[in-house]
C-alpha cells in the first residue's frame, strides 16, 4: 500500500507544483488555493470510480480497459485516444518544464546553452510577433510581459533557417525525452526503493519550501484574496488540474497488486489527500511570500526564494525539480505504450503496437512511437497550449470513467470488493445543482453578466464562447431529471458534473482542438480499428 501511494505521488508531484502553479497564482491570487480544493474533490470522485473499475476488472490499461468493459469498443477507443492527451501530451508539458529548470541550473554553474536552443519555436514566434505588433502600434514596450520580451530577443538573435524563419527550439526538452525513452525501452524499472526515495525527496523539498517559506510570509500579500475575482481563479483550471494528473496511473498496476480491491482505492485517495494538503499550503506560502503579480514565472518555487534572498534553497529546489520531473516523465512514458499495447491486443491498433522486445520484454515499437510523439512537439510547442490540451483530454477521460460507473452499476449493487458508496441521488443531485447555481449567481456576478451580454449580443463570435457552458447547463438539467427518476448513485454523478464543469472553463479554442483530435481518432477507428478489432472477428 505504501508503495502504491508512493507511485501515485511519484506521478502527481511534478511540473504542476514546480511550474504551472506560478501562472495560476498570478491570475487568481491566493484564492487559487480554493481551486486546488475544488479540483481535488473532482479528482476524488473520479478516483473512487477508477477504484471500483480496478476492483471489478483488475487488468492494466487504465480507463481504456474500463470503458471497453462498460461501454464497448467505440467509447473505449475514444477514451484510449483521449488518454494520449493525458500521458503523451502531458509529458510534453513536463519535458518543457524540465528544460526550464535544467537550463536555469546550468546557468547557475556557468554553463550557458544558447537561448535559441532552449525555447519552443511556437513560444518564440508568438512572442516575437506580439512585441512586433506592439511596436507597430507604437505601444510602450513596458506593457509587454518579460516572457514576450524574451521571446522577441531570442527570435531576433537566432540563426536564420530559411527566409524569415529562425532556428529556435527546445533542445533540452527533446534530449530528456530521448533519454527517458531509451531507459524505458531497455526496461529500466526503478527499484521500489529508488522510486520511494525519489518520492521522499519530493515530499521533503515541498515540506522544506513550506517550512522555510512560512517565515517569509507577509499576510498583507493575502489581501485581496481573490484580486481578479472568481474569473481570475478559474483561469487557472488547466494548470491546477494538471498538477493532480497522475494518481490514476496507480490503476495501471492492478495486475501486479496483491490485493487490488483493497489497496488501489486507498492508495489513490491517500495520494490525493497528501497532494491536496501540500498544494493548498504551498499556494498560500507562495502567494504570501511575494505579491501574486510576480508569480507568472516558469519556476515559481525557486523564484520566490531567490526573491527573498535565500539562494541556497532556490538551488536545492531547482535540483529537486529536475529529479521530480524526471520521475513523472518515467511513469507516463512507461504508461502510454502499455495502453497502446492493450488497444493493439484488442485489435484496435496494428499488431506492431503490441510487439514486445525479445530481450528487454518491453513494448518496443509503442515505446519508440511515444518517444517521438513527446520529443518532437516538446522541441516546438508552447507550454500553455499543451497544458490546456492535456487537461481537457484528461477531464474528458475522467468524466467517462464516472459515467462508466453509472452505466455498469448505477445503484451501487455490484459485488466487486470495492464499490463507490451508494448514496441515493434522487433529491440530492437536483438540490446540489440548485445550491451550486445560487452560489455562482451570488459570487460570480461579472461572469453571469458577461454570459448574458454575449447571449443577447446577436454576434456568433461572442456566442460561440458560451457553447460549452450552455451544453453543460442542459446536461445538468437532463442529469437532474434522470437522477430523480432513476435514483442514480450520487458520487459518480458528482464526479461527472465536476469534471465537465472544469472542462467548460477551458475555452472554446481548446474545445475545437479537442474535437479536432477526436475526429482524427474517429477517422482512424472507422477506417482501421473497427475492421480489425477482435470483437469484429467475433461478430463475423
Ligand atoms: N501531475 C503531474 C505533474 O504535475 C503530471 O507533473
Amino acid at each position: 500500500m505504501r508503495d502504491l501511494t508512493a507511485l501515485g505521488i511519484a506521478a502527481v508531484i511534478g511540473a504542476g507544483i514546480f511550474s504551472t502553479i506560478g501562472n495560476a497564482s498570478h491570475d487568481g491570487g491566493p484564492a487559487v488555493s480554493l481551486l486546488f480544493v475544488f479540483t481535488a474533490v473532482a479528482c476524488a470522485f473520479s478516483a473512487l470510480c477508477y477504484a471500483q473499475f480496478a476492483a471489478t476488472i483488475p487488468v492494466s490499461g487504465s480507463a481504456y480497459t474500463y470503458a471497453y468493459a462498460s461501454f464497448g469498443e467505440l467509447v473505449a477507443w475514444i477514451i484510449g485516444w483521449a488518454l494520449i492527451m493525458e500521458y503523451a501530451v502531458g509529458n510534453i508539458v513536463v519535458a518543457i518544464s524540465w528544460s526550464d529548470y535544467f537550463t536555469g541550473l546550468l546557468d547557475g554553474i556557468g554553463l550557458h546553452i544558447p537561448d535559441y536552443l532552449t525555447l519552443g519555436t511556437q513560444s518564440a514566434y508568438k512572442g516575437y510577433h506580439e512585441v512586433l505588433d506592439m511596436m507597430q502600434a507604437r505601444q510602450p514596450l513596458s506593457e509587454a510581459s518579460p516572457a514576450q520580451l524574451d521571446a522577441y530577443r531570442v527570435w531576433n538573435s537566432a540563426p536564420a533557417l530559411f527566409g524569415d524563419f529562425k532556428l529556435v527550439c527546445d533542445l533540452p526538452a527533446f534530449c530528456i525525452t530521448v533519454l527517458v525513452t531509451a531507459l524505458v525501452y531497455i526496461g529500466i524499472k526503478e527499484s521500489k526503493t529508488a522510486s520511494n526515495l525519489l518520492v521522499l525527496l519530493k515530499l521533503a523539498v515541498v515540506a522544506v519550501v513550506i517550512a522555510v517559506g512560512a517565515f517569509y510570509v507577509k499576510s498583507a500579500n493575502w489581501t485581496p484574496f481573490a484580486p481578479n475575482g472568481v474569473g481570475g481563479v478559474l483561469k487557472g483550471v488547466s494548470a491546477v488540474f494538471f498538477a493532480y494528473i497522475g494518481f490514476d496511473a496507480i490503476s495501471t498496476t492492478a495486475e501486479e497488486c496483491k490485493n487490488p480491491q483493497r489497496d488501489l482505492p486507498r492508495a489513490m485517495i491517500y495520494a490525493l489527500v497528501i497532494c491536496t494538503v501540500l498544494y493548498v499550503i504551498i499556494t498560500l506560502v507562495l502567494t504570501g511570500m511575494v505579491s501574486y503579480k510576480e508569480l507568472g514565472v516558469g519556476d515559481p518555487l525557486s523564484f520566490v526564494f531567490k526573491k527573498v534572498g535565500v539562494d541556497w534553497l532556490a538551488g536545492v529546489v531547482a535540483v529537486s525539480a529536475v529529479f521530480a520531473m524526471t520521475s513523472v516523465l518515467l511513469v507516463f512514458q512507461i504508461g502510454q505504450p502499455r495502453i497502446w499495447l492493450t488497444m493493439s491486443r484488442d485489435g484496435l491498433l496494428p499488431p506492431v503496437f503490441a510487439r514486445v522486445h525479445p530481450k528487454f520484454h518491453t513494448p518496443s515499437f509503442s515505446t519508440i512511437v511515444t518517444g517521438f510523439f513527446v520529443g518532437v512537439p516538446a522541441l516546438l510547442l508552447n507550454m500553455d497550449l499543451v497544458i490546456d490540451l492535456t487537461s481537457i483530454g484528461t477531464l474528458f477521460a475522467f468524466a467517462l470513467v464516472c459515467g462508466g460507473i453509472l452505466v455498469i452499476d448505477p445503484y451501487g449493487r455490484s459485488d466487486a470488493r470495492f464499490k463507490v458508496p451508494y448514496v441515493n441521488g434522487r433529491f440530492l443531485v437536483p438540490l446540489i445543482l440548485l445550491v451550486g447555481g445560487v452560489l455562482l449567481l451570488n459570487y460570480n456576478r461579472p461572469a453571469i453578466n458577461e454570459f448574458w451580454q454575449a447571449l443577447t449580443s446577436g454576434h456568433y463570435d461572442q456566442f460561440r464562447h458560451l457553447i460549452p457552458m450552455i451544453v453543460f447547463l442542459l446536461f445538468c438539467v437532463g442529469l437532474a431529471v434522470v437522477s430523480f427518476t432513476k435514483r442514480l448513485s450520487l458520487l459518480p454523478v458528482l464526479g461527472l458534473l465536476t469534471n465537465l464543469y472544469l472542462m467548460t472553463q477551458l475555452g472554446i479554442s481548446n474545445w475545437i482542438l479537442f474535437f479536432g483530435w477526436l475526429i482524427i481518432g474517429l477517422a482512424i477507428y472507422f477506417s482501421y480499428s473497427n475492421k480489425h478489432s477482435k470483437l469484429n472477428a467475433v461478430r463475423v
